[in-house]
């Protein structure tokens, strides 16, 4: 298959440009495009093949459900059953935005959308190119990160590129996302709001709206036996092809623990890469010293996080040391895919 890639940066953006892929979307085709998380692989949520190609394209076990984006509040009620205040004043605070929502599916939503679940998970994304793709195409987009299963999230068009040219008809490029890492999740079906998945949307935002909120415990994944209620969670997700190990403490002894640990693997002949901040890059000497921006604005550091880990695979290194992030509400989201890149490796200086 060839995959056209068309030009949709938001500078000289015309709505006409995307008309072609939104008839593919029409007609069952798959369409990559930009959303303010990161590019979503998008396909007819309400058409069963369709999302069979979706997971077919990113090699993405079936048990793992698909988010539907939307571009009008209208459609929660024709995707949900049973919409609750609560639901509402999230939908209200949130949207259009990095919050996807989990409620009860109606019956017009397939089961292979929802990977057999009878909830399904809804956003409305903000960027201008995702809402006008799901206006012209007329459909409810089903769509994941646009990664190859295994893969970090793809947060430029040439990472879906990498990733599933050849695989998909269409690639709306818009550039550079803002976010970097993937909406938050939270689950609506149950007694008490719970975030399932943490993103740009903080625990203590949504409280701020509802009063309450809980954290599933297995999202930091540092108890192993808790099983994660979004399906995704439990896989190792946006793992680079080296060793990654977060290291953690006071700064001085982080640098110079790291520095230590260059210097060993160099000598035993191994290409070795750090994960800095825009703070402490000078400090480091390794083969390839990669910043992800400045501590003071997380913002930064989430939206170059995928593009650093894609970045040491294509150097090739083969031990990569990183910083920590936890502490403040963007960085536990951070946090959270750089402990499963790492998978939960981390050292206590
Ligand atoms: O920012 C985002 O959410 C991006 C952009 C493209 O919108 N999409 C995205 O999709 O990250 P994906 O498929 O890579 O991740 C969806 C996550 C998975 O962990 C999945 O298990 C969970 O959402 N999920 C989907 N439906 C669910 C449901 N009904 N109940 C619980 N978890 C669900
Ligand atoms: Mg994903």
């Amino acid at each position: 298959m060839n995959t056209k890639v068309i030009d949709c940066h938001l500078q000289n953006f015309e709505p006409s440009r995307l008309t072609e892929a939104a008839d593919c979307l029409k007609q069952g085709g798959l369409v990559a495009f930009p959303t303010e998380t990161v590019y979503g692989l998008g396909g007819d949520g309400l058409n069963a093949d369709a999302s069979k190609k979706i997971y077919e394209a990113k090699g993405r076990p079936s048990d793992n459900p698909l988010i539907l984006h939307i571009a009008d509040e209208a459609a929660m009620d024709v995707l949900a059953k049973n919409v609750s205040e609560d639901v509402r004043k999230l939908m209200d605070a949130f949207w259009p935005g990095p919050l996807t929502i989990v409620v009860e599916k109606s019956d017009i939503v397939p089961k292979e959308t929802t990977g057999g679940l009878d909830t399904v998970a809804i956003r409305m994304p903000s960027h201008p190119v995702a809402l006008e793709l799901i206006r012209q195409s007329g459909v409810y987009i089903a769509a994941p990160s646009a990664n190859r299963s295994g893969r970090p999230s793809p947060v430029k068009a040439q990472h879906v590129i990498e990733d599933l040219d050849g695989r998909i008809e269409y690639i709306l490029d818009g550039g550079d996302v803002d976010i970097g890492i993937e909406s938050t999740i939270v689950d609506m079906t149950g007694d008490v709001p719970m975030i399932l998945r943490p993103g740009y949307i903080t625990p203590e935002m949504i409280r701020d709206v509802l009063g309450k909120v809980e954290f599933d415990p297995a999202i930091m994944g540092q108890d192993e036996t808790l099983r994660p209620k979004a399906p995704g969670m439990k896989y190792t997700h946006y793992a680079p092809q080296g060793e990654l190990t977060i290291v953690e403490g006071e700064r001085q002894n982080v640098v110079a623990y790291i520095n230590d640990m260059v210097k060993e693997k160099r000598t035993e002949g191994f290409k070795v890469g750090v994960l800095a901040t825009k703070e402490s890059a000078a400090l480091y000497d390794a083969d390839v010293v990669l910043s992800m921006g400045s501590r003071a604005e997380p913002i930064t550091v989430s939206a170059k996080l995928y593009s650093c880990l894609r970045d040491f695979d294509t150097e090739g290194t083969d031990y990569m040391y990183s910083e920590s992030f936890a502490g403040d509400s963007l960085g536990n989201a951070i946090m959270n895919r750089l402990l499963k890149a790492a998978g939960h490796r981390t050292i206590q200086v």
